[in-house]
């Protein structure tokens, strides 16, 4: 008999999750999509309020990290599909404390690995495990040049080392035991529920409320910048589609210096908040640089492109409006996750 398809989705009360989540609930509702979260600091099921009633979606909180209970969950769902994005995602944060992205993202990487292995082995037809990572892996391009899917890793933050040692398990586990997967590296996503610890949601935060925007170092890094809609799309399309034991870089094909984004994000924000032009750029501060800070990552996406027909919908202008508005008419939702934790964080941060 054939299996119900049971999809899991690990993290889908973050940034990217939610956006995944919202679409394989709605674009699917003959699956049922599992949303498994530890609802970290980082995870907020306000993210995914619109959804959370549909019959085809189910929420499980739980800690990838818990071995006993990951394979319990596999044992009871006997999930087809998993997409994994749960992780410790921010490249400060894994500086101050490297030890908890080797336990969530390498650790808990593995343990879903073994949980899915141990359900389907000798029975993978039709069975996908999905790795979401991201460029970082690749290091750090100089003037010229983009990532491919066959750029070596050189990770050089503990961030980009535990996610680089991630994705080498996921291919390991395929050659040794033929499980079946596909990895994607993306660039840096931004829109809706972005959490405010990364450039473009803190800097949206500090300029409602006056406050200095740091700038690290001279400002002249340069990210290659993704709405996440966009992001969750090619996931969508290589979960379905992508060749089985492949890698898919995702970009925007939209580089920017930080300091050259920032100029323009301030300018957006006084136009929506009916600023004088030149009010937000005057918070722009330069502070200490990020230790180990990757001067410039670029994706090359045009595998992903021609085999699959994927291709950025919005526009880096017409993505920041509509991050800008999004963050503007959620004032609650910013409310809430800055409040508590977050001002310790911010402080320990960017306070000397
Ligand atoms: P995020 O930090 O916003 O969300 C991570 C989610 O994982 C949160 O909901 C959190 O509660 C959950 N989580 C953390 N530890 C967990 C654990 N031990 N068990 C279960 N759940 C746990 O991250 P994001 O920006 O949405 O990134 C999602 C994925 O995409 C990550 O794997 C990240 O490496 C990758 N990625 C992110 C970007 C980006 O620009 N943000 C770009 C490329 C790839
Ligand atoms: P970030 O959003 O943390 O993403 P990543 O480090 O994963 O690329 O940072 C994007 C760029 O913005 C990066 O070059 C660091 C820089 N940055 C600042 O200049 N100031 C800040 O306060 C933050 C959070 C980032």
């Amino acid at each position: 008999m054939e299996n119900k398809k049971t999809i899991l989705i690990t993290g889908g009360a973050g940034f990217i999750g939610s956006h995944v989540v919202r679409r394989f609930v709605t674009n699917y509702p003959e699956v049922d999509i599992y949303n498994l979260d530890a609802l970290t600091y980082a995870g907020n099921l306000e993210n995914l309020r619109d959804i959370e009633n549909r019959p085809n979606y189910f929420f499980v909180k739980g800690d990838i990290t818990d071995t006993v209970f990951i394979n319990k969950l596999f044992q009871e769902h006997k999930f087809t599909g998993v997409i994994h994005l749960a992780a410790e995602s921010h490249v400060d944060r894994s500086i101050k404390d490297p030890i908890s992205f080797v336990t969530t993202n390498i650790v808990g990487t593995v343990n879903l690995l073994n949980a899915f292995k141990g359900v389907w082995e000798g029975n993978f037809k039709d069975k996908r495990f999905y790795h979401v990572s991201t460029d970082e892996v690749y290091g750090s391009l100089g003037e010229s040049g983009l990532f491919t899917e066959t750029t070596s890793y050189d990770p050089n933050s503990p961030y980009s080392a535990s996610k680089a040692s991630s994705d080498h398990f996921v291919r390991a586990y395929g050659e040794t035991y033929g499980l079946p997967y596909v990895i994607s590296n993306c660039s840096n996503n931004y829109g809706p529920n972005h959490f405010p610890e990364k450039l473009i949601p803190l800097f949206i935060n500090n300029i409602i409320n006056y406050k200095p925007l740091p700038v690290y170092g001279d400002g002249n890094y340069t990210r290659d910048w993704l709405y996440v809609v966009d992001h969750a799309i090619a996931i969508d399309l290589a979960f379905h589609k992508g060749k089985n034991h492949e890698t898919y870089n995702i970009g925007g094909f939209n580089e920017w210096k930080n300091i050259d984004l920032v100029r323009l994000l301030c300018k957006v924000m006084d136009e929506k908040l009916g600023r004088a032009i030149g009010t937000s750029e005057k918070l722009i501060t330069y502070v200490k640089d990020r230790p180990g800070h990757d001067v410039r990552y670029a994706i090359d996406a045009s595998k992903i492109s021609k085999e699959l027909n994927w291709k950025p919908t919005v526009t880096f202008e017409e993505g920041l409006e509509k991050t800008v508005d999004w963050f503007l008419s959620n004032t609650e939702w910013l409310a809430n996750v800055t409040s508590g934790a977050y001002r310790e964080y911010y402080t320990s941060m960017y306070t000397k």
